[in-house]
């Protein structure tokens, strides 16, 4: 079924795991390994993915779609919108959770950017997470040294109007191995001062005692992305190793489903006891 922001948040224990859906197969295995745990998800579509298609819709009206037909609570997010326009499509499409992501432009101008797009995705009952602080890798460099100051966020969030924000506490983008030390410390003091649901980035490099100390200081959110694309690419590479002669991508990439999908359900149950 499909939810709303205020829907997730209301009531968590732990945290939720949102993931990003590239193709139509990792938003079917975010759904199904979801509903293998029992548990609601964030089904998150990056300004990257929607360049990758072309355009926002259809892909963006399938997986409104898969989330409307799922037996759990799922929310339809959109992550690292940069561009004003790609928010007012995704707002005409339905999608009511927006990640606007300004963080890397001075102090001044992210948070006055980030209060008209809040603005305006309040107007039409859009949730909206931002970044402060920006956190490093998009483009693949590993960048951990960078982090949020407690009382610059808090003056953020009650500049912008907010709804969640996303800080730099030690992760970093797209890490291929799971490595990243964060800062439990920092965690806590940004939890004890911002008042609003705080969103960790860049997960996949973080082991699973992290990613746990992490939820237990206050994280609420835990982005997934680069994971699931080792777990869907490792077991393609592994079926094509063992039968070179096939040809219909159904046979290689239903195992990749089928991984992606066991490993939503891992990690949704992690964040929930956490
Ligand atoms: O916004 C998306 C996440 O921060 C994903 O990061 O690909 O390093 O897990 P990751
Ligand atoms: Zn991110």
């Amino acid at each position: 079924m499909n939810t709303d922001a205020p829907g997730i948040f209301t009531g968590l224990r732990g945290a939720v795991g949102a993931f990003n859906a590239i193709l139509l197969e990792h938003a079917e295995a975010i759904v199904a390994g979801a509903e293998q745990a029992g548990l609601p998800v964030i089904l998150q579509i990056s300004q990257n993915a929607v360049r990758y298609h072309g355009s926002l819709d259809p892909f963006g009206a399938a997986c409104l779609s898969m989330a409307g037909a799922a037996s759990v609570p799922v929310l339809v997010h959109l992550d690292h919108i940069e561009d004003e326009t790609l928010v007012h499509q995704g707002l005409a499409l339905g999608i009511r959770s927006i990640m606007f992501d300004a963080a890397s432009s001075a102090y001044e101008e992210n948070v006055t950017r980030t209060r008209a797009v809040t603005e305006r995705c309040h107007a039409a009952g859009c949730w909206v997470e931002a970044e402060l602080g920006e956190i490093g890798g998009k483009d693949g460099a590993h960048a951990p040294g960078v982090r949020t100051d407690p009382a610059e966020a808090a003056a953020f969030v009650a500049a912008t109007g907010v709804d969640s924000l996303a800080v730099a506490v030690g992760s970093s983008h797209a890490m291929a191995g799971r490595d990243a030390v964060l800062d439990d410390d920092l965690i806590g003091r940004l939890a004890g001062a911002v008042p609003v649901p705080l969103v960790l980035h860049g997960s996949s490099g973080v082991p699973d005692d992290g990613v746990r100390r992490a939820v237990g200081r206050g994280i609420r959110k835990v982005n997934v992305g680069t994971r699931l694309n080792q777990v869907l690419t490792g077991a393609v590479r592994a079926t094509l190793a063992e039968r070179e002669s096939l040809t219909d991508p159904r046979r290689y990439l239903s195992p990749g489903r089928d991984r992606m999908r066991d490993e939503v359900a891992r990690l949704v149950q992690l964040l929930a006891g956490a």
